[in-house]
């Protein structure tokens, strides 16, 4: 069978989307796709001095997830739109202060051996991956030297043997720069990553697995603490980098901005805060191919408390309004009011929401109708240099800065336009009814096979 997608998309769910066996191919108009195609293929082989270093499915195209497995008994993995996907990837394993070990504790381990054969039916690859905002503590040690990066790619294999995983995910937050806050860091962080990398690639065992790693919208930090300047030598041993162009706006910014801009070259100087233009431009001018890059999107948004006189002009909603940062909103059933008190880092917190709404939620929130369509009562912006939308509340005065299908559409025209390899959402239970995820496949041309 070969069709485009939105026409599958109409057809009866159980005639199309149960069907075993399926796999997602770049249309013949999806240009950039095809022509990146080969190119691609060639990674595993080319780090391995193997000829055929993939498997069947999906190496030329990436369409992707991140699997909550906190969020298992809400959204469980019976529940993925598999046949939509390449890949989906189970989140997180997170490093631990011995490198023989990373935990799945927080992450429903139980699950993922569910998951991993749910996505071998449908012929989907399995992946995990490890690190996290929360899990990326002790890479810097994992990585260091000689003995502890054997260690560490015994770890991660041993995984890898012990779920029958088809990729690992390296999610990093971030090499020789301060995420979460108490992370160690090194100045030769990224340089041992790709040690450590090359040392994981020449294994046997790994040589037919995907590995990507999720990066920030700047390159590796080199050892004075800047992005490097060439990254090139990462593509000969990654399948790919998904490049996690969200939360660049929120809570912690001082204005309402755009969750996951598209484009910010656009706006005013003090606006650029980054985006899928200017990191993808970062990426490559780095030396890294721009068919090895996946842009990861988000299936969420953040809320920000908005006086109506900061968010209106007239009926219009104002772009970048201040907002009441000691009123943060509460999002939606996934998020929760978190007690003051110490984080991981043993730092004091005031605790409170973290104010995410995902897109099911801002249906659940009144936000938005059924079918992803503004509700009555709720002013709407799509902002143009962003290409993204916020819907504002004047009763409650919260505003959300979010993705809907016409800012995904965007976004996968993009992902054409550019070259890139695909996407990777974040995350797959925040979507509903496949709104998002049919808006970005349609408009990169995916079309799905041998259903
Ligand atoms: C190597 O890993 C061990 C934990 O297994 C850690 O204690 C040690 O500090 C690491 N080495 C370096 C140089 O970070
Ligand atoms: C990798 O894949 C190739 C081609 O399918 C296969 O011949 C080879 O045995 C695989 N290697 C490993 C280590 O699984
Ligand atoms: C981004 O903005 C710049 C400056 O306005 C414009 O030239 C470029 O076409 C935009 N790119 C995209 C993908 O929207
Ligand atoms: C979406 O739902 C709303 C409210 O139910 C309805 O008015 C509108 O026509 C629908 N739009 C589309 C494109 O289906």
């Amino acid at each position: 069978m070969l069709a485009p997608l939105s026409l599958l998309a109409a057809l009866p769910i159980v005639s199309v989307w149960a069907a075993p066996m399926c796999s997602l191919v770049p249309s013949k108009s999806a240009g950039a796709l095809a022509a990146s195609a080969s190119a691609t293929a060639a990674v595993g082989g080319a780090a391995t001095g193997s000829s055929s270093g993939s498997s069947d499915v999906g190496d030329d195209v990436v369409a992707t997830t991140w699997y909550a497995g906190w969020h298992g008994s809400d959204f469980p993995p019976e529940s993925i739109s598999w046949s939509k996907y390449t890949a989906v990837t189970y989140a997180f394993a997170v490093t631990t202060p011995d490198v023989n070990t990373v935990s799945l504790e927080a992450s429903d381990e139980e699950l993922l051996p569910k998951f991993v054969d749910l996505a071998h039916q449908n012929n989907v690859k399995a992946m995990l991956t490890i690190g996290g905002w929360t899990g990326s503590q002790y890479f810097s040690s994992a990585v260091a030297t000689d003995a502890n990066r054997t260690a560490f790619v015994n770890t991660v294999l041993g995984l890898v043997s012990k779920y029958n995983l088809d990729g690992l995910d390296f999610d990093w937050e971030y090499p020789n720069k301060q995420g979460m806050g108490c992370n160690l860091i090194s100045d030769d962080d990224s340089q041992n990553f790709l040690s450590f990398l090359q040392a994981l690639r020449a294994e046997p065992a790994a040589q037919n697995l995907t590995l990507s790693a999720a990066v920030g919208i700047t390159p590796f930090n080199g050892p004075d603490g800047t992005p490097m300047s060439d990254v090139s030598d990462f593509a000969k041993v990654l399948d790919y980098v998904a490049i996690m162009n969200y939360d660049v706006w929120g809570s912690w910014s001082n204005a309402v901005g755009p969750n996951a801009p598209l484009n910010d070259t656009c706006a005013s100087g003090a606006d650029q805060q980054g985006s899928a233009v200017s990191a993808v431009k970062a990426w490559t001018d780095a030396g890294f191919p721009a068919n090895q890059l996946v842009l990861g999107v988000a299936s969420y948004g953040h809320s920000f408390s908005v006086a109506n006189s900061a968010a209106l002009s007239g009926n219009t909603l104002n772009a970048y309004p201040a907002f009441d940062a000691s009123k943060q909103p509460l999002g939606d059933k996934w998020d929760a009011v978190a007690p003051a008190g110490v984080d991981q880092c043993g730092a004091p917190t005031a605790g409170g929401p973290s104010g995410i709404f995902d897109f099911f939620g801002l249906i659940d929130g009144g936000f938005l109708t059924a079918n992803g369509t503004v509700a009555d009562g709720i002013d709407y912006r799509f902002d143009e240099c962003s290409q993204t939308p916020y819907v504002y509340n004047p009763q409650t005065q919260v505003m959300v800065s979010y993705d809907d299908a016409k800012s995904f559409a965007a976004k996968g025209q993009f992902i054409n336009d550019a070259g890139l390899l695909g996407f990777a959402m974040w995350e797959a239970g925040g979507d509903s009814n496949d709104i998002l995820l049919d808006a970005i496949e349609e408009a990169i041309g995916f079309t799905e096979v041998d259903c």
